[in-house]
């Protein structure tokens, strides 16, 4: 029997500027943190760069032909700052603006509707010189790049979201420093926390000032916090973890709140009227949702604590070792609707990465990816029953890209990359959401 999804719910995919627009010295753009980062020796798998990536840069067109062939109705995207900004501010770059004018004008033509996220990690290096997201002078630098990309598409983009993951950057950027700009510094992890929800504040001011019609919201990354072992001092770990991971980035947009434990660390940060520019009203929550997160005791580390991996045993697990687990995505619609008074949310990324290979005929079968496709849009139709706000799912990603760290060793895509010819080939999923899309139901 057919479960629907309700009618005019959402299907979309999504993807960032970064991981696969490659032409990284086209038409004026400026140098990023990443490019930066990737060329460090040592920093990336197998030291790949994204100088190339998927090229969606040129072959964008192809890229929308894809989507339309898998049915979704909307696309979310990143605009990429040093695109925009060469230098992080002052001078606009007019070309920068030009290609998503060609993105967006074709997504429309194709009935896509684009959903622009303004920052995908992509930060220009001379406003890292600055300081990046450990000066707060950012904050007011970034909503002004923001006002002119919302000033720019307000006539015909109407979702905007700030930040892709505020909660990961200062965490994974600045403390464990296994993202760019690759720091391990307590008080540079606790200033970003507090410049990014600035950040995202301004420019939710922005887009009311500058496209009065369009909704806007916070994008997160979202899952239960889980002990690696059943202790107590484990279970303390995980109070410090979830504060860390999931309060301190998103209470303070929808509650006015810094969470305890990390409250006092962060307070001698606060200025002014920050608490209400964070804590602007927005139109809808955008959960991204993986996998849930482990967490142990770690005396080495500034927090005393860590990420670990997931306890022996469990699983299935991806090819990114992260624990296929359904019921921890219906936990955290639950949990995010329950704590943040119900709000309209969107699955703004959700997917899995799997060991995907080209048979001799060039087709890429991927059944695990289906079944984890199934089994979560199928705790997302619980979710939809037990009466929690969800307009649409974004699925992550179109296409295989650069996975940050991991480089193009690890695929998420519908789509398999086949990087040395960049051809694109639908997989094996890509053909079976196309057939969920198609019926609006599993
Ligand atoms: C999300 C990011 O957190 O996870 C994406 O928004 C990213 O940009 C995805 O590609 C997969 O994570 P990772 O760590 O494997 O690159």
């Amino acid at each position: 029997m057919m479960r629907a999804f309700p009618k005019n719910f959402l299907w979309g995919v999504a993807a960032s500027a970064y991981q696969t627009e490659g032409a990284v010295e086209k038409d004026g753009r400026g140098q990023s943190v990443w490019d930066v980062y990737a060329h460090t020796p040592g920093r990336t798998t197998n030291g790949d760069t994204a100088d190339i990536a998927c090229d969606h840069y040129h072959r964008y067109p192809e890229d929308i032909a894809l989507m339309s062939g898998l049915g979704v109705k909307a696309y979310r995207l990143s605009t990429a700052w040093p695109r925009i900004y060469p230098h992080g501010k002052g001078q606009v770059n007019r070309r920068g603006l030009d290609f998503y004018d060609r993105v967006i004008d074709l997504l429309l033509h194709e009935g896509i509707e684009p959903w622009i996220c303004l920052h995908h990690w992509d930060m220009p290096v001379a406003i890292e010189e600055k300081g990046g997201w450990r000066n707060r002078d950012t904050a007011r630098i970034f909503a002004d790049y923001a006002a002119t990309v919302i000033a720019h598409f307000s006539d015909r983009v109407k979702r905007f979201a700030p930040i892709n993951e505020p909660n990961v950057i200062p965490w994974v950027a600045y403390n464990v420093g296994r993202h760019a700009p690759g720091q391990q510094d307590y008080a540079a992890c606790l200033a970003a926390i507090h410049t990014l929800n600035l950040a995202h504040g301004h420019t939710v001011k922005a887009v009311r000032a500058e496209a009065p019609k369009a909704e806007v919201g916070n994008i997160v990354s979202l899952g239960p916090v889980r002990p690696h072992y059943q202790d107590a001092a484990h279970e303390q770990a995980v109070v410090l973890g979830d504060c860390l991971w999931r309060r301190v980035t998103v209470d303070p947009l929808w509650l006015g709140i810094y969470p305890e434990p990390i409250a006092s660390e962060i307070e001698p940060l606060i200025q002014g009227d920050d608490m209400d520019v964070i804590s602007q009203k927005m139109d809808f929550f955008g959960l991204n949702h993986y996998n849930p997160v482990f967490v142990g005791p770690n005396p080495t580390t500034s927090f005393g604590i860590s990420e670990t991996p997931p306890p022996i045993g469990m699983g299935p697990l991806t090819d990114v070792n992260w624990v296929v687990d359904p019921d921890a995505f219906l936990e955290q619609i639950r949990d995010t609707s329950a704590r943040y008074n119900k709000p309209v949310i969107y699955i703004t990324e959700n997917g899995a990465s799997f060991a995907d290979a080209l048979t001799p005929d060039r087709k890429v079968i991927d059944p695990d990816r289906i079944a984890y496709f199934n089994a979560y849009l199928g705790r997302l139709l619980d979710a939809i029953e037990e009466g929690h706000d969800i307009r649409g799912y974004f699925a992550w990603s179109l296409m295989d890209n650069f996975e940050w760290g991991r480089g193009f060793s690890k695929r998420f895509g519908l789509v398999y990359v086949d990087y040395p010819t960049l051809q694109r080939i639908p997989k094996a999923s890509y053909h079976w959401l196309s057939g969920v899309i198609g019926q609006n139901g599993l």
